[in-house]
């Protein structure tokens, strides 16, 4: 056993079996856990939980910060535990369970599931579970790879479990800013005016009285899947870098752009990937996730600082990590997603928000969460609190996929989490269209001429002709059509019109 990583003597008695912790758990309980993007999750009590289900079934609520690792999501969906989830997932089991209204999915933005806990809008936790490095002398949290919600976490939950994961060095110590905002009406303005800014403590501060067991485990977090950088995103990483440097050009960026913030998926590792072999310089992140892009951009001198949320990275660039954690300790702050999805902030800072969308629309408008406006993908993540408050709202996406079935360029969106008032720069593999400052009826033949792929181009034209001619308005749709693309994909499995 590890004593040595619970400094504070006086809670050694609380170390428990697995078994005896998950007593604790009773039917109907809303369970908080640890973990974002697969960092910093809980890696035995939850999975224990599942399995513990076969004979001793109960149901749970259950928040975590977003996504698990470790196939958590899919154990505990099978075992028919999770009643509700919330608030975002990125697993295929629970995603189908979701879609055939099994569980029931609070999709929120990853801002705010905190501030509902802390005004008391979602009721109080009945249990939360926090990975830790270890706990200080004075009975303090050390938080392993991501710090998420589990700030108000223990906050707000009547009972804590501690998962002191000895795979973690306690050198992460001093990696986190853990800063809760107070209630209303004693809000302060969020104090950070540069990515590197700390503004909290290095530890979660938690009523020692709540801890009711701590268990150890000693397992890595999840490795992050690296999508392989293909043509296509390595296409739209260029169209990027081609709109930012004739930004640098324009005088409105300089080679150090705005911080950046990168959402999750394959396009987004692509445009940072794509970053290294340009020449700007001086690069800082304000993100959610670091990713092994961020990391790569660190190595070459390219970023000097990223914050963020989680460290979500293959194996190969976690042991590079830990094993030089001391290099990069200066250069990276992981923070409660409270704070890295700010709104205050991420507006202070003129972030510039990289997204990707499912598809988009003539017009801007984006769909990052449904599949043929009806099945949730992952949800809506970070990707409304960055685009709604950056500096400039990029989406990203390829033109079209499954060989070139499916548009992601459409009439309209099947379903809207980000509205063309939020979108200004869409791109896709095809080129780039700036969106600033242009109405509806302007926003749709530069969408169209610069975005859409060669099969779809014409009928896109004629739809927006069509449009304009026979209904008019602000924003010319031919209703009965707008989701013909849609309805046809789910006929024929392609969106192509026959001829
Ligand atoms: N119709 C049918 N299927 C579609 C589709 C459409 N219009 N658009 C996408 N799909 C399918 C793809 O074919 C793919 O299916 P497959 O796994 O069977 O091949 C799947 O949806 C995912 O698409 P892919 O292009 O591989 O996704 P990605 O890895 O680039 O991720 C998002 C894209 C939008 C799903 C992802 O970025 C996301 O979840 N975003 C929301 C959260 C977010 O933005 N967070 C940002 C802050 S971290």
């Amino acid at each position: 056993m590890h004593l040595d990583r619970i400094q504070a003597s006086g809670l050694h008695h609380k170390v428990t079996t697995v078994e005896k912790a998950l007593d604790f758990f009773r039917d109907n309980d809303i369970v908080a856990s640890s973990g974002f993007t697969k960092a910093g999750d809980s890696k035995i009590i939850l999975p224990a939980l599942a399995k513990r289900n076969q004979v001793n079934p109960i149901q749970i609520t259950l928040l975590t910060g977003a996504s698990l690792g470790h196939d958590t999501d899919a154990k505990l969906t099978n075992a028919g535990i999770l009643k509700r989830r919330m608030p975002f997932q990125v697993d295929k089991v629970l995603r189908a369970a979701i879609n055939s209204g099994d569980v029931i999915f609070v999709d929120q933005n990853l801002s705010e599931t905190s501030e509902l806990l802390t005004d008391r809008q979602l009721p109080d936790i009945d249990i939360a579970i926090i990975e830790a490095a270890y706990i200080t002398a004075n009975g303090e949290i050390v938080p392993t790879t991501s710090v998420g919600n589990s700030p108000i976490f223990a906050q707000r939950a009547k009972k804590v479990i501690v998962e002191l994961n000895t795979a973690i060095t306690t050198d992460v110590y001093g990696l986190h800013d853990v800063y809760i905002p107070a209630p209303y009406p004693e809000r302060k303005a969020i104090d950070i005016y540069n990515p590197n800014d700390r503004i909290g403590s290095k530890t979660i501060s938690i009523d020692l009285e709540k801890i009711v067991a701590i268990v150890f485990s000693n397992k890595q977090d999840s490795p992050a899947d690296i999508a392989i950088i293909d043509t296509k995103t390595a296409a739209i990483a260029n169209h990027l870098i081609a709109f930012f440097n004739n930004e640098v050009a324009q005088g409105r960026l300089t080679k150090s752009l705005r911080p950046l913030q990168a959402g999750i998926g394959k396009v987004a590792n692509a445009v940072l990937a794509g970053l290294a072999q340009s020449d700007f310089e001086n690069l800082t992140m304000f993100s959610e996730v670091l990713q092994d892009s961020a990391f790569d951009l660190i190595d070459s001198g390219k970023l000097t600082f990223a914050s963020a949320a989680s460290i979500t990275v293959s194996t190969t660039c976690y042991d590079r990590v830990f094993k030089h954690l001391k290099k990069y300790k200066d250069k990276i702050v992981l923070r409660p997603q409270s704070i890295s999805n700010s709104a205050e902030v991420i507006r202070r800072l003129g972030i510039i928000g990289i997204n990707t969308a499912i598809e988009f629309d003539i017009y801007g408008n984006v769909n990052s969460s449904h599949i043929g406006g009806t099945h949730m993908m992952n949800g809506i993540g970070g990707s409304g609190d960055f685009a709604r408050n950056a500096h400039m709202s990029i989406f990203v996406t390829q033109a079209a996929s499954k060989e070139n079935r499916i548009s992601h360029v459409l009439p309209m969106v099947s379903h809207v989490d980000h509205n063309e008032h939020n979108v200004d720069i869409v791109v896709t593999d095809i080129g780039y269209a700036d969106l600033r400052g242009l109405a509806p009826r302007e926003r749709a033949p530069l969408i169209i001429e610069n975005c859409v792929h060669p099969d779809y181009k014409e009928e896109l034209r004629a739809y927006f002709e069509r449009a304009v001619k026979e209904v008019g308005g602000q924003t010319p749709h031919l209703l009965a059509e707008a989701f013909s693309w849609h309805t046809r994909f789910r006929e024929t499995g392609s969106m192509k019109r026959e001829n």
